[in-house]
């Protein structure tokens, strides 16, 4: 049985003072996730890191947005993994197509960033995902196969049970434009299909499988009911508490 998983992507939104008044809010989510059986959490940016870990460390996951490959060296604005360690931040979103589209953030690249995560046991939270082109083409599933195939290459069957995925299609984020929940399960379906042809079908089995793209309240419930749909990544309804406190009540009542 896969556990249900709700994370935050809070991208480049609030300040450290503003991140704190979130964290001390959000205490009481935590407890609530936790006694549902629910794992929830937010990834939030850089130097909002230390002060939320501080207020949430054993109520919400808080994850980092990205990191570098690399142990340390010349590397300018970047963070590395064992920064983040020292955080104790054990959570990293790798590849949102944002990244992919800003930073020239390749599927390679992303390969190295996971491998790298992994070997430290930490969880990359994979993302993958087609443009508004490539969907109307029909391209989606080799799309997705490609940036599966690629970020994961090298990756043991047991280090990939510790890996989430996420299925962003970018036409669905920030737009208000959800996929609907029959094409959201449909691409899921297919991810955990090149995952069994991959790693077989008891690691493709535990492998968390997560939606992303304009998912609300109203949503989430729908969602989260698929059978290979094993959570949500969540921007905008995870800035403010009480929408995703909304979000959490709403999967779960
Ligand atoms: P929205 O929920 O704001 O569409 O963002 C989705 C997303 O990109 C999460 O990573």
């Amino acid at each position: 049985m896969r556990r249900k998983l709700l994370l935050g992507n809070w991208k480049m939104n609030k300040t450290p003072t503003e991140a704190v008044e979130f964290a001390k809010e959000a205490k009481e989510l935590g407890k609530l996730a936790r006694s549902n059986k629910v794992d929830m959490g937010v990834c939030v940016p850089a130097v909002d890191l230390a002060p939320v870990k501080k207020i949430l460390k054993n109520t919400l996951i808080v994850g980092a947005e990205n990191c570098h490959y690399e142990e340390k060296g010349a590397y300018t604005g970047e963070i590395s993994i064992p920064m983040l360690k020292d955080l104790n931040i054990d959570w990293v979103i790798i590849g949102h197509s944002e990244r992919r589209t800003y930073d020239n953030e390749t599927s390679e690249k992303c390969n190295k960033k996971i491998l790298a995560l992994l070997k430290n046991n930490m969880v990359p939270v994979y993302c993958c995902g087609e443009s508004l082109e490539t969907f109307e083409n029909n391209g989606t599933r080799e799309f997705v196969k490609e940036q599966i195939i690629t970020g994961l290459k090298d990756v043991s069957k047991e280090d990939a049970m510790k890996v989430v995925i996420a299925y962003e299609p970018i036409w669905a984020i920030g737009t208000g434009k959800n996929a609907s929940t029959e094409i959201a399960e449909d691409v899921c379906g297919y991810i955990r299909k090149v995952l069994r042809d991959i790693y077989g079908a008891k690691v493709a089995n535990k492998i968390r499988i997560l939606y992303g793209g304009s998912v609300k309240p109203n949503s989430v419930k729908a969602y989260l009911s698929q059978k290979d749909i094993d959570g949500a990544l969540v921007g905008g309804a995870s800035l403010d508490v009480n929408s995703y406190k909304e979000l959490l009540t709403s999967y779960i009542y």
